[in-house]
């Protein structure tokens, strides 16, 4: 109860300073004039193109197609600014701390492997709950990915992206302090500032302004042509609807649970943008996945396809807290240090442990009238070899979440780079910057304050940096597969097997990739959406 109270506290002492700092919202939203309400379309309509999902990678697709031809994009969630804290960098907060009513942007869900996870449900996606943290994919995964990408046109989008959301970020004093212990303890080369995948310290992209601003997904709409292009809000998307092995149609409901259809025109598509939960789930519910599963639920089989919704991986994360001698303002990831290409450590300030496992709700005992201030420190990595799967709960409802399980760990080379990571936290903390964070006890002895698990006294000892690792394991929401590339969809992204169906999101890949998948993502959307275009003028 008492923790309850000083909880509340400090979320009320938070959200002061972020009205106080940031009292208009300042994005883009010239977007609005071609957003409706799934309950303003008709029962049925037809489009050439009708993407499923308006997320991350399913606003800068659907954009790029209307261009050339009429689009419609149903997104289950609201727009935005109907949650105006998602606005700013302040209100990242509430991904942490905000229940899940059923249509606010933060959707729980928890895998069974027990770690509490997110999806964002809003038009953006997980672009307008996530840290913001923008930096592009690594090489290797241009070269392993199974797509036989044009490198020129990769380089285009990405540049089309970032003209729009992403800004370079005045670094917190956090993030400076950060910076420094990375450089000292030994993760160089200094890098300075750069978009770009690189091994060593360096500052990325955010898609926070220096005003704090959020310029998520949703503004890439903007690039679209609003005469051939219509977005729906509050559109729940049922099914996709198949003639033979054609997909043709999908059916949703608004949010007067009214079902409305649309239909694609000769040479149109249905493209899923609805991220590696709900494209997996989608294909499952409209009878493309496992024969044994689809028959179990009684849903009709269109296609025996046993790879949907396997090889699901997330990135474990791994956060070792301290709790400050001094206050600092709360800051998302800035800077980030990568070992090896693959081993990537972050840092975030805040007054809450929001980014710390269930298990630390603990606050130590402090005045309630001191905010303190926490140092947390997270590492994780790109290539995570650990795979589990995806199924359904529900054979009608595609409001509940399916069953998912990561297995985290379960694979020993993902142990060890965990085991390395912590290791080299260990040697961030014993540098000359991070000896200032230490706290002085009754003794005289100056010493870290950590909340929750402490790192292990012998980093050097293999099994217990391990169980450090078992025990503290928690997401980086950074979760991808379930259609994956040469499984799934062939190197067009399209659905092996099925007639004008694509995926389009981070189902399809095998590896999270660079530091942090969105800018990727965002690419992602803008370059089948050129390669869709090409494809139909050749
Ligand atoms: C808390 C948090 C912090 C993160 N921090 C970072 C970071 O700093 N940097 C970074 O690079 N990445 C970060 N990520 C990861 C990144 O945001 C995600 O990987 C990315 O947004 C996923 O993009 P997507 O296009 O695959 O799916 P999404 O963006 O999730 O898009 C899927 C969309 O489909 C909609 N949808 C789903 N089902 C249906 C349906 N049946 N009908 C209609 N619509 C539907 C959803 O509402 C959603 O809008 C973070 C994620 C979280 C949750
Ligand atoms: C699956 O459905 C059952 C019955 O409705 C429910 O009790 C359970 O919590 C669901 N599981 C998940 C993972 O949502
Ligand atoms: C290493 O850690 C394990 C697990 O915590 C412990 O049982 C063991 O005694 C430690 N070994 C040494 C040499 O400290």
């Amino acid at each position: 109860m008492a923790n309850h109270i000083l909880l509340f506290t400090l979320i009320s002492i938070f959200q002061l300073g972020v009205i106080s700092s940031h009292p208009i919202p300042n994005q883009d939203t010239s977007y609005m004039k071609f957003v409706h309400e799934a309950s303003e379309l008709q029962e049925s309509e037809e489009y050439d193109y009708i993407i499923i999902g308006g997320g991350t990678a399913g606003c800068p697709l659907a954009a790029t197609l209307s261009s050339k031809f009429s689009v419609l994009l149903l997104e289950r969630g609201n727009d935005p600014n109907k949650y105006p804290s998602v606005l700013n960098e302040q209100g990242l907060l509430n991904a942490f701390v905000a229940e899940d009513d059923g249509q606010n942007p933060f959707q729980h869900f928890i895998s069974e492997d027990g770690v509490e996870n997110l999806r964002g449900r809003v038009l953006g996606g997980g672009s307008m709950i996530n840290a913001g943290f923008y930096s592009r994919g690594h090489r290797e995964f241009f070269e392993t990915a199974g797509v036989d990408w044009d490198m020129e046109l990769v380089e285009k989008a990405y540049e089309w992206v970032e003209e729009t959301v992403v800004s370079k970020p005045s670094l917190s004093p956090w993030q400076a302090a950060f910076r420094s212990a990375l450089l000292e303890g030994g993760v160089g080369h200094d890098n300075g500032f750069d978009l770009k995948h690189l091994v060593g310290t360096k500052t990325g992209g955010s898609i926070f302004d220096n005003k704090g601003n959020r310029h998520g997904a949703v503004e890439l709409l903007n690039k679209g042509e609003p005469e051939n292009f219509k977005v729906a809000t509050q559109a729940t998307v049922q099914r996709i609807i198949f003639t033979g092995l054609s997909a043709s149609g999908v059916s949703y409901s608004d949010s007067k649970g009214k079902l409305h259809t649309a239909f694609i025109r000769k040479k149109g598509e249905i493209i899923l943008s609805a991220g590696a939960i709900g494209s997996p789930q989608l294909l499952l519910l409209s009878g493309v996945g496992p024969k044994s599963q689809l028959k179990s639920l009684k849903l009709p089989v269109v296609l025996d396809q046993p790879h949907v919704g396997e090889f699901m991986s997330d990135n474990p994360r791994f956060t070792p807290t301290i709790v400050l001698p001094f206050q600092v303002v709360a800051s998302s990831a800035q800077v980030v240090g990568t070992l090896d290409n693959n081993i990537h450590l972050q840092a975030f300030a805040s007054p809450l442990p929001f980014f710390a496992p269930p298990s630390f709700s603990l606050l130590p005992p402090q005045s309630t009238s001191i905010v303190p201030s926490l140092a947390i420190f997270v590492g994780k990595f790109s290539d995570v070899y650990s795979e589990g799967s995806l199924r359904l709960n529900s054979s009608i409802d595609v409001k509940e979440s399916p069953i998912v399980r990561f297995n985290y760990y379960s694979h020993p080379d993902d142990l060890a780079r965990c085991v390395r990571g912590v290791r080299k936290v260990g040697d961030l903390l014993r540098t000359p910057t991070m000896e200032k964070i230490k706290t002085q006890d009754l003794e005289g002895n100056k010493r870290f304050q950590f909340l929750g698990l402490s790192l292990p006294e012998n980093l050097l000892n293999d099994s217990a940096v391990e169980e450090y690792c078992q025990k503290t394991v928690t997401t980086y929401w950074h979760y991808h597969g379930g259609c994956l590339v040469g499984k799934v969809v062939d190197d067009n992204h399209k659905v092996i097997g099925i007639e004008n169906l694509r995926v389009v999101d981070g189902s399809t890949f095998s590896v999270s990739p660079g530091t942090n998948p969105m800018a990727t993502l965002m690419m992602l959307g803008r370059y089948v959406g050129l390669k869709v275009l090409q494809q139909r003028s050749s």
